[in-house]
């Protein structure tokens, strides 16, 4: 939720033309003795908004040490629940989850995926119909696995990429990592010949991706103010999402076409080679589905971008963010490094058989997801129906925020828990899925329940396989003559990622 930009204007104008400060009374009640949750002083109008800042999931923790682990804001228009304990987050994913298992419109989603996705979908037929298809075919652990020749091609072309630029300087791992999760999530949703649609060697390309994520990530003032929904033509920003929309869509036209030319042609792809394309084309005519699932071409192009916004963005900031605190923890980064270097044993490479054995990588990454949480307020909920968060009545249609973030760095439940100790997940047992949803909500970085994150088994080999070839290949630091450490600054986007780019020295590690 990037509200900083807009949000500076909208601040002024609020302030001129409306009036002083005012401090609203918490409403205690609803009139019938129901409880609801308390609320901060806010603005006429605008509410809370303008209290959320640039970094939302700072500001909101800092609102629920003074108000509580569920809090009532409004933002503008919008009725919003804060919860900041496990225990709400508890209450909201899995107690409650079914009443907490929708999604506010939001309005920068409609106008970028058709309206008819997956991921900003209310609670409903389509979401359960797109749903069930993602889970049992895009994301089954059998597909999962058939993009194992694609992660291990895209690791292979990422240390290619650091050895060429190391030649030169610095490298810029940010841009390679980007690189890195364009191209595995890519290949898997349009196909290996995703090299036949770069445009100007790929730049123009990848620069209509990024527009998109980011887009996808910046919050209108006519959502919260529709009053002050010129503001979004004014700065540009209607104009912006116009243009990218309509260039992807002609992206993503053109590979469906192909696709259903090619089966036309009778040259359908062997199950293991299928995209998400095909496999949402194959669904479409698969006769014996039991449920009749049928997408229009809009929701098929809707939910393979959702899917892929869901995926790239996440799975870089997780990796850039790993880089930059090994960089800053020496003796995590040799300990790491020294258990894949025994795993691997002198190979060639780290293959995805090698990845079981890394607990070490796994807790480092867990670690990770615990302190910079990629999404830290999750995706927005919207409640379906009455209900309640921790004995507070939450009216149906409130939009409710769960903060992440918060939640993972809470001294109540975490010993030093503003500080980089993957120790901490050592005797997380291995066998298990390390990220069960739903079992400890201290830890919530993919969500949980019906609207969890149905991509982990995809993103976490994702992750460890660039970060174990990474750190198995090259011993790292950073450019002499700079700070001695990183600056671990954030910026706002589709999710929160390292101010700074990453650059750092490489230096190229083999066997002897
Ligand atoms: C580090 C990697 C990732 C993180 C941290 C992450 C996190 C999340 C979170 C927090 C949510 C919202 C959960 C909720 O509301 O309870 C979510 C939803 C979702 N994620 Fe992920 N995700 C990651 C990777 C992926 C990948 C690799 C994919 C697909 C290949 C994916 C696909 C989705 C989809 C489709 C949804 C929407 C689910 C729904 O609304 O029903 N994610 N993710």
């Amino acid at each position: 939720m990037d509200v900083s930009t807009p949000f500076v204007a909208l601040l002024f104008i609020g302030l001129l033309s409306l009036f002083l400060l005012v401090a609203r009374k918490p409403s205690p009640s609803c009139g019938d003795g129901r409880r609801l949750p308390p609320s901060p002083p806010g603005l006429p109008l605008l509410g809370h908004l303008p209290l959320l800042g640039s970094l939302p999931h700072r500001k909101l923790r800092s609102l629920a040490e003074a108000h509580g682990p569920v809090m009532l804001l409004r933002l503008g228009r919008v009725p919003t629940v804060v919860a900041s304990s496990a225990a709400a987050a508890q209450e909201a994913m899995k107690t409650r989850d079914l009443a907490f298992a929708s999604r506010p419109r939001v309005r920068m989603a409609e106008r970028l995926l058709y309206g008819s996705d997956m991921a900003f979908a209310p609670y409903g037929e389509h979401w359960r119909q797109a749903r069930r298809v993602c889970v049992l075919h895009l994301l089954s652990q059998r597909r999962v696995l058939s993009f194992r020749r694609a992660r291990e091609r895209e690791a292979a072309a990422l240390l290619d990429r650091v050895r060429r630029a190391a030649v030169r300087d610095a490298v810029n791992l940010s841009d390679l990592l980007i690189s890195y999760t364009n191209g595995v999530f890519l290949r898997a949703a349009f196909g290996d010949d995703v090299g036949g649609y770069e445009l100007d060697g790929g730049e123009k390309l990848r620069k209509v991706f990024a527009d998109f994520e980011e887009l996808l990530g910046t919050v209108t003032v006519g959502e919260f103010v529709p009053w002050l929904a010129w503001l979004d033509t004014l700065t540009g920003l209607d104009a912006k999402v116009t243009h990218t929309f309509e260039e992807m869509d002609a992206l993503i036209e053109r590979v469906i076409a192909d696709h259903r030319q090619r089966r036309r042609g009778g040259r359908r792809k062997e199950d293991d080679h299928r995209d998400f394309v095909d496999v949402l084309l194959d669904v479409n005519e698969m006769e014996e589905d039991a449920d009749g699932v049928r997408f229009d071409t809009a929701a098929i192009k809707a939910i393979v971008l959702d899917v892929f916004a869901a995926a790239t963005d996440t799975a870089y900031t997780t990796l850039v963010w790993a880089m930059a605190e090994l960089i800053n923890h020496p003796h995590e980064m040799r300990r790491v490094q020294e258990e894949i270097r025994a795993a691997v044993g002198g190979g060639d490479h780290v293959t995805e058989d090698h990845l079981s054995e890394l607990r070490y990588l796994k807790s480092v990454i867990k670690e990770t997801l615990r302190l910079h949480t990629p999404l830290p307020l999750l995706l927005p909920r919207e409640t379906v129906e009455d209900t309640e968060l921790l004995g507070y009545h939450v009216p149906a249609r409130t939009r409710v925020v769960i903060n992440a973030w918060a939640i993972a760095r809470d001294p109540a439940t975490w010993e030093r828990a503003e500080e980089f100790v993957p120790e901490r997940f050592a005797d997380d047992d291995p066998t298990d899925d390390q990220y069960a949803l739903g079992q400890d909500f201290r830890f919530v970085p993919f969500g949980a329940g019906r609207r969890g994150c149905p991509g982990v088994e995809f993103g976490v080999p994702t992750i460890e396989l660039a970060l174990a070839s990474l750190l198995y290949h090259f011993d790292w630091e950073l450019p002499a003559g700079g700070a001695s450490t990183l600056d671990m600054d954030e910026l706002n986007g589709l999710s929160v990622r390292l101010k700074a780019t990453l650059h750092l020295v490489s230096k190229p590690w083999s066997p002897q």
